[in-house]
């Protein structure tokens, strides 16, 4: 399983993960990417049947922002803590 959200922090809003994923990555009113998934909260699975889409959207983001884990996400934790 994986689990998927943006560094908001370091996207700049290439507009890649939205045109690759558009089913998981949309953006906010500043064009900064977000999951669709929960918010960007990175704690609901990302379904099975996106996961190559998502694969391809971390590989083509410029900074690395399209953060990827096995586990969810803490609930707010910002990069670092
Ligand atoms: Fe941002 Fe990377 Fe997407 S820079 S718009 S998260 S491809």
């Amino acid at each position: 399983a994986f689990y998927t959200k943006v560094d908001q922090e370091t996207c700049i809003s290439c507009g890649a993960c939205g045109e690759i994923a558009p089913d998981i990555f949309a953006y906010d009113e500043e064009g900064i990417s977000f999951s669709l998934l929960d918010r960007n909260e990175g704690a609901v699975e990302v379904p099975e049947d996106l996961a190559d889409n998502l694969e391809d959207a971390c590989e083509e983001c410029p900074t690395d922002s399209i953060m990827l884990a096995e586990q969810p996400f803490a609930k707010h934790a910002k990069k670092g803590q």
